[in-house]
């Protein structure tokens, strides 16, 4: 039988979060709250729910390859060039272009542990090499990962906000690891969350882009615009960066739908504040309580919020059984979604009961 090669065979599958729907069958309830993914708990924009309804009928049709309209609106939000922005079925799906892209066999990438799963996937699918540095105090150490880079270094993944912990990284650091990064690494700057972050020393990325620099930033469609199900992200390097992708990009790699309800959410800024505002009061509702208990939480710059704990696996199990979906991260720790008030108040009451 054919076997994929010893690379391949290194990587554990994605284990997404379980879907409300089995728990809720497996349990026998039907009001049970997902707090697993980070995703926008008021849904999506009610302008994206109408493009996509208008969209369906031309569904026989393949999509805009180019995504031209949405580069388009993109490129009049953000100031760059449609040829600096490149589309995704999710920024997961660029992480993996850009890892085929700008890596080859044997090649090395500088990550941190713990943070986004699919940095180490992308590079291990192409037989790269990750070289994983520690947070500290749960954030990203840039000068421990500016120390790291070898001579076979041709990536850096960076999420800021990181994902698990919700931390960020400042502007004087991130200037600091840039000088150090040589010429031909390419810096993925993944901003995921970028939207929620409040802190006025949040690195600015975009700056690096009118540099000598090679930076890769990403965002997505999938947090704060309520679109995960679609699959959504974006890139934005300089022109020559993205053509290269390009070679490697499928050519209708993003849907007609996920285009057009993707260039509507950018219109309705009025649900992308209101969804700031739920996240930020759910923040400090999660914060007061779990202060109120004891727990020790880390402070978030994000949509969730990463809580250290001993026998997460067990609180997790509990949890479920209460209705109440979070996500475990190792035996140490697990990470809450911040959601509507209603599941906050779900979440801190079975936390209350499982620690009994
Ligand atoms: C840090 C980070 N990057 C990227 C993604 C992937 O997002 P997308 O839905 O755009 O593929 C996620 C999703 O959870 C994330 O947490």
């Amino acid at each position: 039988m054919i076997r994929p090669p010893e690379y391949v065979l290194g990587i554990q599958p994605y284990v997404p979060g379980k879907p409300i729907e089995e728990l809720e069958r497996e349990l026998g309830i039907t009001d049970s709250v997902k707090l697993a993914s980070n995703e926008n708990p008021i849904g999506p924009s009610p302008a994206s729910l109408k493009a996509i309804a208008g969209s369906l009928g031309d569904l026989n049709r393949y999509p805009d390859g180019a995504g031209y309209y949405l580069k388009k609106a993109l490129s009049g939000k953000l100031g760059v060039a449609e040829e600096e922005i490149i589309l995704g079925n999710g920024s997961n799906e660029l992480l993996d272009i850009a890892a085929k892209t700008f890596m080859k066999d044997g090649d090395e990438a500088v990550m941190a542990v713990p943070s986004f799963v699919v940095y180490f996937m992308a590079v291990q699918g192409i037989g790269g090499r990750s070289v994983q540095v520690p947070l500290k105090d749960h954030t990203h150490d840039l000068g421990a990962m500016a120390d790291a880079i070898t001579p076979a270094t041709k990536m850096l993944f960076i999420a800021n906000p990181n994902n698990p912990t919700g931390t960020m990284n400042r502007k004087d650091e991130f200037d600091r690891m840039m000088e150090r990064v040589p010429n031909d690494v390419l810096v993925v700057i993944d901003e995921a969350y970028y939207e929620y972050v409040s802190d006025p020393e949040y690195a600015d990325s975009m700056k690096y882009l009118r540099s000598e620099k090679n930076v890769l930033i990403l965002r997505t469609f999938s947090k704060i615009y309520g679109l995960a199900g679609l699959r959504l992200g974006y890139g934005i390097a300089k022109r020559e960066l993205i053509a290269d992708m390009n070679r490697l990009r499928e050519p209708f790699n993003t849907n007609t739908v996920a285009q057009k309800a993707a260039i509507a959410a950018l219109t309705d800024t009025d649900h992308v504040t209101r969804s700031r505002q739920v996240n930020e009061a759910g923040k400090d509702y999660l914060y007061r309580e779990l202060r109120s208990m004891g727990v020790a939480f880390v402070p978030t710059e994000a949509n969730f919020i990463f809580i250290p704990v001993e026998g997460s696996m067990a609180l997790y199990e509990k949890l479920l059984k209460m209705g109440v979906i979070i996500r475990p991260m190792g035996p140490k720790a697990i990470r809450v979604t911040i959601g509507l008030p209603e599941e906050n108040r779900r979440f801190i009451e079975a936390l209350k009961a499982a620690r009994g």
